[in-house]
């Protein structure tokens, strides 16, 4: 359906009508391919833990199809001439764009602006113009304030791109060109295989920008696999630590202050524990007052990051805090954190993505262990149709 129709539905017919003047409006329908068994919860206790285990597989299918794919030259040819170029979305999505802006720095030596789509208009809507291209995040395809960027996007004769899970959905249709996320159904009100596959996403295209070989991407999946069974265990032997604090904080620096913002969203999103996603480096200019006696930060880190995250670490840990470390296995990291959640080591790219798999998974059994369902939290929808 598009904006302003009414559907009229019986186990027999399905008939569209403008909302204007009540004329029928006759149209082909579209074949939804999803089949009922991926609208089920497969054996697992909830919805999002079924897909995060769907996240390796999801990712394999996004890889196969974007290396397949020859419209994929197209975009990334028009990305090369741009003359700017911005990611815009909301939430998750919008931390997907951080992530994406970074890929494209380290890969391709090419700068782009990350937005929160709300904020598009005030900083960027004077500047823009029929040489950039925005590149348009969404799980759903249907978040208002994305769309509403989109069409500010477009008076001012932007090229619209987008990436995005739902086929058919309003920005799809509103978009020039609309890669697909393919994850299938995401039930869950927190995101979290389209988290990954919209960061695997941007990952192809930083490489492909920056022609790089595509060989690491290959490995992620099974990387993925790995990293969902391994930290099971050891994220839950580290509840303790943390479920009982209704205020906490998740850091990071670089490939891993996106993943940080991921992570207590996720973690606000379920848990409704206040925690603040920021960069490590900012937190000792202000929020270390915070800081009692194991009071609990996350530090999320990569290889070559270690170093400054350490000295973070250090200034929480010397008044009394509990810093917990997810980072790759590393005998510094271990040694100055209190609790380390080991990420298998690889590029630094790779193990960025690889690190939000055991802050979704803390989210989630921190969520069960205060009683709460993570599928469908309080005062959240999945979808935000409003301003
Ligand atoms: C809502 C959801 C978030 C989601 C955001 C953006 O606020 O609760 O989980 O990240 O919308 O959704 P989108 O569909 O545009 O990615």
């Amino acid at each position: 359906m598009n904006d302003g129709e009414i559907v009229e539905l019986s186990s027999e017919f399905a008939n569209i009508y403008s909302v204007e003047d009540g004329e029928r409006i006759l149209r082909e329908p579209e074949l939804v391919t999803e089949t009922m068994e991926a609208a089920q919860k497969g054996g697992f206790d909830h919805f999002m833990l079924k897909e995060i285990y769907e996240q390796p597989q999801v990712a394999r299918e996004l890889i196969h199809l974007y290396e397949k794919s020859e419209d994929l030259d197209d975009v990334i040819g028009a990305l090369k001439q741009a003359k700017n170029i911005y990611f815009i979305g909301c939430g998750t999505s919008y931390n997907a764009c951080v992530s994406g802006a970074v890929f494209f720095n380290r890969i391709a030596n090419r700068a782009v602006f990350p937005v929160a789509a709300t904020q598009f208009m005030a900083q960027y809507h004077q500047s823009i113009s029929s040489e950039d291209i925005g590149i348009f995040v969404s799980q759903s395809g249907e978040t208002k304030d994305v769309l509403n960027a989109v069409e500010i996007a477009k008076k001012r004769g932007m090229r619209i791109y987008s990436l995005v899970n739902v086929v058919g959905s309003t920005l799809t249709k509103k978009s020039e060109i609309w890669l697909p996320l393919a994850c299938g159904y995401e039930i869950s009100v927190p995101a979290t295989k389209t988290f990954t596959n919209q960061l695997i996403a941007f990952l192809y295209l930083a490489y492909r920008m920056g022609d790089k070989s595509l060989d690491d991407f290959d490995k992620l999946p099974d990387l993925m696999e790995n990293e969902i069974k391994k930290s099971t265990s050891i994220v839950q032997k580290a509840l303790p630590f943390v479920q009982d604090w209704n205020d906490l904080y998740c850091l990071g620096y670089g490939l891993s202050f996106p993943i940080a913002l991921e992570g207590a969203l996720k973690l606000k999103e379920i848990t409704y524990s206040h925690c603040e996603g920021m960069l490590s480096t900012e937190f000792k200019h202000g929020p270390l007052a915070a800081v009692t006696n194991r009071y609990p930060v996350i530090f999320v880190s990569t290889l070559n990051d270690i170093p400054l995250i350490i000295s973070g670490i250090n200034e929480v840990t010397c008044r009394g805090g509990f810093a917990i470390a997810v980072g790759p296995e590393n005998e510094n990291l271990r040694a100055n954190a209190n609790y380390l959640i080991p990420v298998t080591k690889s590029t630094d790219e790779i193990s960025s993505i690889l690190s939000v798999i055991p802050l979704q998974l803390i989210s989630y059994y921190m969520c069960l262990a205060r009683g709460f369902d993570p599928d469908f939290p309080r005062n959240l929808s999945k979808t935000l149709t409003v301003d």
